[in-house]
């Protein structure tokens, strides 16, 4: 951590229900190798050395809602989320303590992505800063076809310049919360923090981020993300 950085704190949407991934639970309290996917993302980013506390952003029903989560002795508040993970994020920005100033940056980070690895947070700190904001992504890499309504190919699309987002996705305090804000009020719903950004005429910056940044929407996720974390127990590099 360079000398003059405070830590920066992370916002975790964990208020989803996994409709997607259609288990007897919320995904992110499935267990994987031993522990909930929650469990696992939270203690990834507790132990990188530049994260200094989180929100986690949690439904109304989840019993988690109303205890305290401690991790690595790092702060870890928790508050209730909305109906789109867009919702459950501004809720997380407003529950930020009021250390975190206005032009400080946050990162935004998917419970369901418990394999980020250290290097690629260290490497959108110090590329996004200077860029006034950024996230990371990865580069598309099959053909893409563009279908018609019957599931025929119309054509194929240039994958070039084309990339996938992910997360963390890291920007200024304010300007996020203002950028979501004011895609609720023109009923605009963004699939991630960069769409609300990029509608405030931001431009973030793409870090490319390694492949095993998967999320886990279905349940051909989980033996993957299984693995990457078995993996990554056995040896300190995955991080
Ligand atoms: N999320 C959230 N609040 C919501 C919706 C999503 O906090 N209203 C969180 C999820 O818990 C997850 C992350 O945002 O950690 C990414 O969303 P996604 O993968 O879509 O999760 P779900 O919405 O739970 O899954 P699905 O869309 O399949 O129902
Ligand atoms: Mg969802």
């Amino acid at each position: 951590m360079a000398a003059s950085e405070t830590g920066l704190w992370c916002v975790v949407p964990a208020a989803g229900r996994g409709r997607r991934f259609d288990a007897d639970r919320p995904k992110q309290h499935i267990g994987i190798a031993g522990k909930s996917l929650l469990t696992w993302t939270l203690e990834r980013l507790a132990a990188h050395p530049r994260i200094a506390g989180f929100v986690v952003v949690l439904a109304a029903d989840d019993p988690l809602a109303h205890a305290r989560i401690g991790i690595f002795g790092k702060p870890a508040l928790t508050v209730i989320g909305g109906a789109e993970r867009a919702d459950s994020v501004l809720a997380g920005l407003r529950g930020l303590p009021d250390t975190v100033a206005d032009a400080a940056f946050v990162l935004v980070h998917d419970a369901a992505r418990p394999c980020v690895r250290h290097a690629d947070i260290d490497a959108l700190i110090d590329r996004g800063m200077p860029a006034g904001g950024g996230l990371l992504a990865a580069p598309v890499r099959d053909t893409l076809k563009r279908a018609d309504a019957n599931g025929f190919v119309l054509e194929t699309e240039p994958r070039e310049a084309r990339w996938r987002a992910m997360t963390p996705q890291m920007f200024r305090r304010a300007e996020l919360t203002a950028a979501l804000e004011s895609a609720r009020r023109d009923g605009v719903i963004v699939s991630d923090e960069a769409m609300a950004m990029e509608r405030a005429a931001f431009k973030p910056l793409l870090v490319e981020c390694s492949d095993d940044n998967i999320k886990v929407t279905t349940p051909a996720d989980y033996f993957l993300v299984e693995y990457f974390l078995l993996r990554d127990s056995k040896s300190k590099d995955g991080k």
